[in-house]
């Protein structure tokens, strides 16, 4: 296992909504569970409600509209400097809701983390709730990944299942997920940033071992 890190861990935020998630990665560095420090928290929609979680939380909160750039490179580009300012050892999507490019996404190779409501590789891109409901599963949930150039395609990290329950509709299931989405994404940001996390080629290593070897799911 590798030596854990002693300096909080710089993250930078990337986020497009409510920020819940950015919520619970606040609360889990404050209360020392994630050795790591948010430098900022950057959002692509000025109305974002995680900008406020922010501010109060006493972080940089910047804004890069994406309406603002003539297409997803320009953009990508102008977030990528904003990022780089803060030299993050992690960069956390956390609801970021953009498409990214290739190249913006290599520069973060290993270094950038999404999480993903479903069980992936199941219902990667969009209404992922609907659609497990729609094909007759009786167990969803929601995965943290690596992010690698394929969308909700990059080497998993760990898992948390939910069990669809008689009644479900995608509201009802998508609040039971967001709250283990609550739970794991702390947890494995802090494995990151005690050095137990890397990505290693097209694997994510846990304490030594492939993931993919491993079940990291999260009871
Ligand atoms: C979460 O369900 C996340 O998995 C998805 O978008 C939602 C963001 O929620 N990609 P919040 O902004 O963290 O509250």
């Amino acid at each position: 296992m590798s030596q854990s890190r002693k300096t909080p861990l710089p993250l930078v935020v990337l986020i497009s909504g409510s920020g819940s998630n950015l919520q619970a990665i606040i609360d889990a560095c404050a209360a020392g569970r994630i050795n790591a420090e948010i430098k900022a928290v950057i959002s692509n929609r000025a109305e974002a409600y995680g900008l406020e979680r922010a501010r109060r939380a006493g972080i940089p909160a910047r804004v890069v509209e994406h309406t603002r750039y003539s297409d997803r490179q320009a953009f990508d580009q102008a977030l990528a400097e904003q990022i780089d300012r803060y030299a993050p050892g992690l960069v956390v999507l956390a609801g970021f809701m953009r498409i990214l490019t290739d190249e913006f996404v290599n520069h973060y190779r290993g270094r950038m983390l999404n999480i993903h409501p479903s069980l992936l590789p199941n219902f990667q891109g969009l209404k992922t709730h609907q659609r497990a409901l729609d094909a007759g599963c009786t167990e969803h949930g929601v995965s943290v990944h690596f992010v690698t150039p394929e969308l909700d395609g990059g080497p998993v990290v760990c898992r948390a299942v939910v069990k669809i329950q008689p009644g479900d509709d995608a509201e009802t299931l998508a609040q039971r997920v967001l709250e283990q989405e609550h739970r794991i994404y702390p947890e494995a940001i802090g494995w990151f940033a005690a050095g137990r996390l890397q990505l290693v080629g097209d694997q994510a290593i846990l304490d030594g071992e492939p993931v993919a070897q491993m079940d990291k799911t999260l009871t």
